[in-house]
């Protein structure tokens, strides 16, 4: 492993050295392989498992080939204490993993989020006393490693808390203020670390005042923002986690750390964008939070509700040629996405055309439905993009509403002083015949009522999801 092979810019190359750089330009090569695999829910679980790999051979190479500047390999010692460490935090991943509800996942993934902030902002913390005065490059990245990571980390677990309902939204008129002035303190006071010419040793109170601002800063950056926007906003942070970790990886020379930091990075920004766009909302307006927190658009009687009995609904869908099933987050509460399964085999199996109308803010995270539907087999060229659905929904003689309710609110068409003014919805309003499942009239996260209730075609079946098609699977079965 150590015969060196040549000698680039005066530094010796050995065997070890080569393999290293390979493996990480294989990791690389998963890494990407895998995230394009993350694109389609079919190639998905296959898409995590290459990128695992990817991740796996690049931690396991840094180990056994990895060296510090001055040419010494990680200690034995140390390389137990990782994996000591790699084991524990493995463990308590999976049991979290196993646990949790399928409901929770948006809160997981916030504090899976903020826990890699944290790691990246403790690398720049750690390495920033063995930086050297006047090395402005070394300097700026740790100094950004440890603002992006530290805001990565308190901004990751202030949204879990407010997606676990731990945390109300704060939103006074002064934090936008409050919130520019602690940026532009943190940012001066980071540039000043950059640019002074003391030795790291005299300025340790300079690196852990700014890591305490970073964390004040990523406290207040999130507390205002309405509960509806988490996902986007979580996605954002998702994003700066990724560029924390790159940062990391210019700290320690590590390739593999770098690009694998650079895809989050870059993912989580595209991802941040896609969402902003099938919301109609940009990103700043997002981040001053100008929707969710319960507004309130058109309230009071907008007309009467009609009810439709279990019969009725069985023999209208029994007798339809085309029915779209939109899901909702209601679906994800009461886990009936295996009854629906079963409802729609049932139709089909009656010579009825069913499709899942997707909206892609459906739920309360990217893919929601598609997750829960894939859960319960249906297969994927039945799940429909809303763009590709909505011109056909004229000729659909019922929708079946489960559960959802702002992502068929027509208000976002005609109703201009609505919140959700401009959203691209699901046309349900357009089918021959609508029944909608939910429990009651309670609203959905937006906050506002729902015209389509209240339409002239539409038909309420109140009641648990899970329960009313459990019902209506029995009926169409004695029909
Ligand atoms: P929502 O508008 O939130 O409506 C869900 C509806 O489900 C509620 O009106 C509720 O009415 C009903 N419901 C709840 N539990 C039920 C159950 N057990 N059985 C039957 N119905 C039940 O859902 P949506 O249409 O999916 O819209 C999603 C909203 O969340 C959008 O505003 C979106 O912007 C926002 N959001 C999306 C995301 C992402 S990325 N997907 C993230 C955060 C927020 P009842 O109480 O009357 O039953």
């Amino acid at each position: 492993m150590n015969k060196v092979l040549g000698i680039i810019n005066g530094t010796e190359f050995t065997i070890g050295d080569t393999l290293l750089e390979l493996s990480y330009l294989v990791a690389a090569l998963l890494f990407v392989t895998g995230l394009k695999m993350l694109s389609h829910p079919e190639t998905a679980r296959k898409g995590n498992l290459w990128a695992f790999g990817g991740m796996a051979l690049a931690m396991l190479t840094t180990l056994l080939l990895h060296k510090d500047g001055e040419g010494n390999q990680i200690s034995l010692t140390n390389i137990w204490i990782i994996l000591a460490a790699i084991g524990v935090g493995a463990a308590i991943g999976w049991i979290i993993a196993r646990k949790v509800k399928m409901t929770a996942m948006p809160q997981l993934v916030s504090f899976y989020n903020a826990t890699g902030g944290a790691a990246s902002a403790l690398v720049a913390l750690l390495e920033y006393p063995n930086a050297v005065a006047g090395d402005v490059g070394s300097i700026l990245v740790t100094v950004l490693g440890l603002i992006i990571g530290a805001v990565a980390f308190s901004g990751s677990m202030i949204a879990f808390g407010k997606l676990d309902g731990k945390v109300g939204d704060i939103m006074k008129p002064f934090m936008t203020y409050l919130n520019l002035f602690l940026m532009a303190l943190t940012l001066g006071l980071g540039i000043y670390i950059i640019v002074s010419p003391n030795p790291p040793a005299e300025m340790i109170w300079a690196i852990y005042t700014l890591l305490a601002l970073s964390i004040v800063y990523g406290v207040m950056f999130v507390m205002p923002i309405g509960g509806a926007d988490m996902p986007v906003v979580i996605s954002l942070l998702n994003s700066f986690t990724g560029i924390a970790a790159a940062m990391a990886g210019f700290i320690y020379n590590n390739q593999a750390m770098i690009l694998g930091g650079i895809l989050v990075g870059a993912a989580g920004m595209i991802l941040t964008v896609l969402m902003c766009k099938a919301m109609n909302r940009s990103l700043i307006n997002v981040i001053i939070g100008a929707f969710g927190g319960g507004a309130s658009a058109a309230s009071g009687e907008q007309g009467t509700i009609k009810e439709i009995t279990l019969s009725d609904a069985a023999v209208l869908m029994s007798y339809s040629q085309r029915i779209v099933i939109i899901p909702g987050y209601g679906l994800a509460v009461a886990q009936a996405q295996h009854i629906a399964q079963e409802l729609d085999e049932l139709l089909e199996g009656k010579g009825v055309d069913v499709k899942y109308a997707i909206h892609p803010v459906a739920g309360r995270m990217p893919g929601h439905m598609n997750v829960l539907l894939a859960e319960a087999d249906v297969p994927y060229e039945k799940l429909v993009e809303m763009d590709d659905i909505n011109p056909d929904m004229p000729n659909v003689d019922v929708a079946i509403v489960i559960g959802a309710n702002d992502v068929v609110n027509p208000a976002a068409y005609d109703d201009p002083g609505s919140p959700i003014y401009g959203m691209p919805i699901i046309d349900a309003h357009l089918a021959k015949n609508i029944i909608i499942m939910k429990r009651g009239m309670g609203k959905g996260y937006a906050g506002i009522e729902n015209a389509l209730f209240f339409n002239d075609k539409t038909r309420m079946l109140f009641g648990d999801a899970k329960g009313s098609i459990q019902k209506l699977v029995t009926e169409i079965k004695s029909i």
